[in-house]
């Protein structure tokens, strides 16, 4: 067989301030070829790739190694890495069959010889200094359903990292008590949903935000007692009406901290926030970021506000996660929607940018299918 193409991603240059732009810090490079047959393994295996899952903490990845964060930075001129769902196309390396899925942190290109560097496959929470936690070490898995039985999609999602963080930080942080009253921001969004379907598993009474009427029905679909729409409800107003709340989970607000503000207002002694993510805030500028009013409730309350990325608690909680999401997945007592926000290579700057950006319109994962399988 002819050498083929083999588009990737490719990031150029670091990111300042605000929003990424496709062509300026990342652009598509069609430029290579491979030869799919020929191209020596040295040991490992070759995999196609056919689902990207957009992620925010890319935009982490982009920043100057020296602006500090809790993940190391992307490399100039080398392809992006980040999650997706590839397939084996050839195979040198026993464990690892032709055929197989797998999912994980990949370099964003068509093809790639595996594993794509050296020693990446170590898991070492206790080691990981701040701004040294290495997102690459999250490499490919073979998935636990390697026949297929769900869209490939899911595991970008239910059965991906936002699955995973949903169940690690709701066992390890939010430990939510039937009759308790969560909070989550962002409810909308692929963390989010899965959060509210194991807070109503658990018996709690949920408040969700998100950023449109069409977020706001999905989530009332998945049982929200009272699902709102941040543009035209404040979370003051809300909060005040519908708590106290025993515990927020926050992903991010349009407005930076607004949601938490209220949040600590409305909290109950005792209760417990898991800040989960910040993307909002990381696209403004530092002197337009809202300033806390409440931080004092923080100590008049005694609450818990814990900052966390999910392998800190995978050691813990991880293996519960396989052992029951699954099953609950295959049951239908989860469920998980994905929204395909491109269908080619040439469609993945743009796409990134779209996740990356406020009230992007999408209820669930976004997902890019670059490849049939
Ligand atoms: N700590 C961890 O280990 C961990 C792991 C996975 C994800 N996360 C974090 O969790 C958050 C949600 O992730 P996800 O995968 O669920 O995201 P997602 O599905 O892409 O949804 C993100 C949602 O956030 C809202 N949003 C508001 N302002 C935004 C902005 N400036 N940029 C992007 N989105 C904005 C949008 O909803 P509205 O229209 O409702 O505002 C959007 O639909 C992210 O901050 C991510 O970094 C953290």
């Amino acid at each position: 067989m002819a050498p083929i193409a083999n588009p990737r991603v490719v990031f150029i240059e670091r990111l300042t301030s605000g929003l990424p732009v496709a062509g300026k810090h990342f652009v598509l490079d069609t430029s290579r070829t491979i030869d799919i047959e020929n191209v020596p393994l040295n040991g490992g295996y070759l995999t196609k790739t056919l689902v990207l899952s957009p992620e925010p903490a890319m935009r982490e990845r982009m920043r100057d190694p020296s602006v500090p964060s809790y993940t190391t930075t992307y490399t100039l001129g080398a392809s992006i890495v980040a999650f997706a769902v590839v397939v084996v196309v050839r195979s040198e390396k026993e464990s690892i069959k032709v055929g197989e899925y797998m999912y994980g942190q990949t370099p964003w290109e068509g093809y790639t010889v595996q594993p794509y560097t050296e020693g990446r496959i170590t898991f070492k929470p206790e080691e990981w200094a701040p701004g040294t936690f290495d997102m690459d070490s999250l490499a490919l898995q073979v998935v636990p359903d390697p026949k297929g039985t769900y869209p490939l999609s899911k595991y970008t999602n239910i059965m991906g990292t936002p699955g995973l963080t949903a169940f690690v930080g709701m066992e390890g942080i939010i430990e939510g008590k039937e009759g308790e009253t969560l909070f989550v921001s962002s409810g909308a969004s692929g963390v989010g949903s899965l959060v509210i379907q194991l807070a109503k598993m658990n018996g709690l009474r949920v408040i969700a935000s998100a950023g449109s009427d069409a977020k706001v029905e999905y989530m009332r679909s998945l049982g929200v007692e009272v699902p709102f729409n941040y543009n035209k409800e404040s979370y003051e107003s809300v909060l005040s009406k519908h708590g106290p709340i025993h515990a927020f989970w926050v992903l991010q607000d349009n407005v930076g901290a607004e949601a938490l503000d209220a949040a600590l207002d409305a909290s109950v002694a005792h209760g417990r926030f898991a800040i989960c993510g910040t993307v909002a805030t990381d696209n403004v500028q530092f002197e337009e970021r809202y300033r806390l009013k409440n931080a004092f409730q923080i100590m008049k309350k005694r609450i818990t506000i814990r900052g966390f990325i999910v392998p800190d608690l995978i050691p813990q909680f991880g293996g519960q996660f396989f052992q029951e999401v699954p099953a609950l997945v295959a049951q239908g007592k989860l469920q998980s929607e994905e929204t395909i926000i491109g269908e080619k290579w040439e469609d993945v700057p743009e796409a990134i940018i779209k996740m990356m950006s406020s009230g992007h319109g999408h209820a669930g994962k976004p997902v890019i299918l670059v490849a049939q399988q």
